[in-house]
């Protein structure tokens, strides 16, 4: 099996003397083992029984400057294809849904761009509690992966939910949440963010995505081990790990990154909200309503942007092109037609009628609309999630082209 780096956050529950069973399985499979521990759980399992399994040194203090000197916190969460929280007390359950940094587990938690996986165990009444509840389903949100706990005889002598899942099954789910390199052998072209076409030397006539899915997709994409370039309309977002990023404003300026990027691109998915029109004669200067006639309004007039994605279908050899349907209306027919009329490989149509979901926010309602009419409703999902399961779906076309 392939070496993957795996990092285990050990808490202060009495499930923490099976963490080095958890690190002996994941060690088996052949992956790369670091641990962190909160001070708690030192008093639980020593940072020696961890540091002997897994070969390398253990962070129980980020303010200790002998540990720091090793690899410091932030080397350790970049380091992290995953991170694993096992056991997860409820305490650091709630840290990590509040966002706390404030010990070596919860600090890299936040630090890390890896995806996280909690396994919660703790006395029944500690887990059914309220606060837990909500703290879980928290991070549930987030898109954490919450293996267990377990029904059965726990430590503190209650029976009931809380016990810790077995290190095996564990170390069964931390595969499945590391995902495969599935897409390795391909170079993967994402656009993202709205664009912003210019009305005079300061305004610009805009759109309201935020590039969040754009940026799942790409991030996505590169933790399956694609080659990824994202080619970006203005976002504050930051740019995903091992993804390179180049910055456009407008839709022609977007269309000739795209055209640069195509050559060398087996996947290209058009996540971007690029505007349909823009301005015939931006004006270099500020436009001031003190150069009009008193009372006087403004008008505009438009022209076509290019239609990048029938661009690009027209040269699509033996790529896959994904495109996106932002559609407040008639949203699978819409999306149905603007797949026929550019020929892509699969439609994402989105309804941004619906509050909570589409543009600007974490979570999306998508429906895949592939050609011959197929159509998958899937739920509202976070961003990162409905990413995977596009993947998934481009991952099975390719296997088709190959
Ligand atoms: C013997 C003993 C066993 C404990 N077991 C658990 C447990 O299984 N789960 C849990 O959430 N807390 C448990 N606790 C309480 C935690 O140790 C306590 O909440 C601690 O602050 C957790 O810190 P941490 O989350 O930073 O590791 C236990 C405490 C003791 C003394």
């Amino acid at each position: 099996m392939e070496q993957r780096r795996i990092l285990v956050g050990v808490t202060g529950g009495i499930a923490a003397y099976k963490a080095p069973e958890l690190v002996r399985a994941l060690r088996r499979a052949g992956h790369a083992v670091r641990c962190v521990m909160t001070p708690e759980a030192t008093s639980f399992v020593t940072p020696l029984v961890l540091q002997t399994l897994t070969g390398a040194p253990v962070t129980t203090d980020v303010l200790d400057p002998s540990q720091e000197g090793e690899i410091d916190h932030i080397a350790l969460a970049d380091w992290a294809e995953l991170l694993v929280v096992a056991p997860a007390t409820a305490n650091t359950l709630a840290r990590l849904a509040n966002g706390l940094a404030d010990e070596p587990v919860s600090t890299v938690a936040l630090a890390t761009r890896a995806p996280l996986l909690v396994a919660p165990a703790m006395n029944v009444n500690m887990w059914q509690h309220p606060a837990t509840q909500r703290n879980v389903a928290t991070l549930k949100e987030r898109g954490v992966r919450v293996v267990g706990p377990d029904v059965g005889e726990l430590a503190c002598g209650w029976e009931g939910e809380g016990r810790m899942s077995d290190p095996a099954e564990i170390a069964a789910v931390a595969e499945l949440a590391l995902g495969s390199r599935s897409l390795q052998s391909e170079v993967v072209l994402v656009t993202a963010g709205g664009t912003r076409e210019p009305v005079d030397a300061v305004r610009y006539l805009g759109n309201r995505s935020s590039g969040k899915m754009g940026f799942a997709v790409a991030e996505e994409a590169a933790r399956r081990g694609a080659e990824v370039v994202l080619v970006t309309a203005p976002t504050g977002l930051a740019t995903p790990a091992g993804v390179r990023r180049v910055d456009v404003e407008s839709a022609t300026e977007m269309r000739d990154a795209v055209l640069v990027e195509f050559d060398k691109a087996s996947i290209v998915i058009k996540s971007a909200a690029v505007a349909d029109f823009r301005p015939v004669a931006p004006s270099a200067r500020k436009l001031k309503k003190e150069d009009l006639p008193e009372g006087a309004g403004l008008t505009l007039e438009l022209e076509r942007n290019p239609d990048i994605l029938a661009e690009l279908c027209r040269r699509k050899d033996d790529r896959t092109i994904v495109g996106f349907a932002a559609e407040s209306h008639d949203v699978v027919a819409a999306a149905q037609r603007k797949l026929e009329r550019k020929g892509c490989d699969l439609m994402v149509a989105n309804d941004i009628s619906r509050a909570g979901t589409g543009f600007d926010v974490d979570h999306n309602t998508v429906v895949f609309i592939w050609p011959g009419g197929e159509i998958e409703e899937l739920p509202t999902l976070p961003k990162a999630e409905v990413a995977a399961q596009l993947l998934d779906r481009v991952e099975k076309l390719r296997g088709g082209t190959k």
